[in-house]
């Protein structure tokens, strides 16, 4: 039955934790898959999250079904955590259920609308994150790009941005990373976000945001912002929030796909449409993971503590920013790094062509996906000087 299946390709992404594992070299570095870590190379489980854990443990006295849209405490709370003072104010229009972490939540996103208007199209930026094409696309919904990145500045390629997303036809979904943008590291600021609300709203286009990194940029008010500006205005929005980074939960799988409606009656009969779309997949998110964020979140103390760690951790990774640009420019001052500090969260894109990405690879040892994004959290005190010379031995190549 199975004997004309090939062996496939590696995950661009998760491939490059393996192959980086296989790696002999004692020197090896791994700028490869997005997970945070502290200057030891370890990706610690934040001390809030391990107390509410363990209160949990010493708490829960069964293990019976959580339901099909999961923990609903968590729901609210991390609905609340994403859209702030708005979710209150949204509440009756908002519809969400718990998912099998951030992926979960954008597919059943993508399974929802591929069920309620198969003919939508989501346009997702040039470039995204790699599995958003496939992950999304799975569930059958047509994709498309629009223009996001302009490698030359290293900025947002704003203009032609605008422009393509004034020519989609009404209806168009429209996928916007809330921060953090994975893999450029380029983000709309806030008057931007306002030009694209602006225009989503005339053209009756759908945004779809995907919220993975908030607390990874600046801090997690100012990283939800955009996504706020867009929920205060326009009639539907679709939300897919990851724990997996800012609660260091990556391996419990929690995350959160939440639509706010154009009225209360929709947005009853899209959360029926969730637990049915969860139920056919996978019958029910796991618990774990998302029962801790919810303690965190629902107790002051813990939250501000959680809340201390994240910004521990987005200084360290503003700090490796600045680092590494400085040991870049002290090798080859006749090029401009800047970019590396005005960019945001965990990733920027080195610019090089595939031959000098491989060749980091190969011969320097220092692992990254094949579009040449570099997880800075991997950069270390220890490390940085040496993945500099690996960077400008490669430079210019190909
Ligand atoms: C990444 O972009 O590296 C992370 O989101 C992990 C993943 O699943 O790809």
């Amino acid at each position: 039955m199975f004997g004309n299946l090939q062996i496939l390709p590696p995950d661009p992404i998760l491939g490059v934790t393996a192959a980086f594992r296989r790696d002999p070299s004692p020197n090896k570095v791994d700028l490869g898959v997005g997970v945070y870590r502290d200057e030891f190379g370890n990706t610690p489980v934040p001390a809030a999250v391990r107390e509410a854990e363990r209160a949990l443990i010493a708490e829960q006295s069964t293990k019976v079904y959580v339901g099909p849209a999961g923990n609903l405490e968590f729901n609210e709370r991390i609905v609340e955590l994403a859209l702030g003072s708005l979710a209150a104010q949204l509440k009756d229009r908002t519809a969400t259920i718990q998912t099998v972490g951030g992926c979960g939540a954008l597919r059943m996103g993508a399974e929802l609308l591929h069920a309620a208007a198969p003919d939508s199209v989501v346009h997702v930026s040039d470039p995204t994150w790699a599995n958003h094409e496939p992950l999304l696309g799975n569930s059958g919904i047509a994709l498309q790009r629009y223009p996001y990145y302009e490698p030359k500045t290293r900025s947002v390629a704003f203009d032609r941005m605008l422009d393509h997303l004034q020519r989609l036809p009404a209806g168009a979904v429209v996928l916007l990373h809330g921060c953090c943008h994975n893999p450029s590291g380029v983000d709309l600021s806030l008057g931007q976000w306002d030009a694209v609300a602006d225009v989503l709203d005339q053209r009756g286009l759908v945004p779809f945001v995907d919220l993975a990194y908030q607390g990874f940029g600046d801090d997690i008010e100012t990283d939800a912002a955009g996504l706020r500006l867009l929920a205060g205005r326009l009639p539907t929005l679709l939300l897919a929030i990851s724990c997996s980074k800012n609660f260091g939960l990556y391996r419990e799988r929690a995350g959160a796909f939440a639509i706010i409606a154009e009225d209360a009656a929709t947005a009853r009969a899209i959360a029926t449409h969730q637990a049915r779309t969860g139920r056919r997949m996978y019958s029910m998110p796991p618990d774990h993971g998302a029962a801790i964020a919810a303690r965190v979140l629902g107790d002051a103390q813990l939250r501000q503590a959680w809340q201390d760690e994240v910004a521990a951790m987005v200084a360290r990774m503003k700090k490796l920013r600045a680092l590494l640009a400085d040991r870049l420019s002290a090798r080859r001052p006749d090029v401009d790094f800047s970019w590396l500090t005005r960019q945001r969260g965990m990733f920027s894109l080195l610019g090089l062509e595939p031959a000098a990405i491989s060749a980091l690879c190969s011969e320097e040892h220092v692992f990254m996906p094949p579009d040449g994004r570099i997880n800075l959290a991997g950069v270390s005190d220890a490390n940085v000087d040496r993945v500099a010379d690996s960077i400008v031995r490669v430079l210019g190549r190909g």
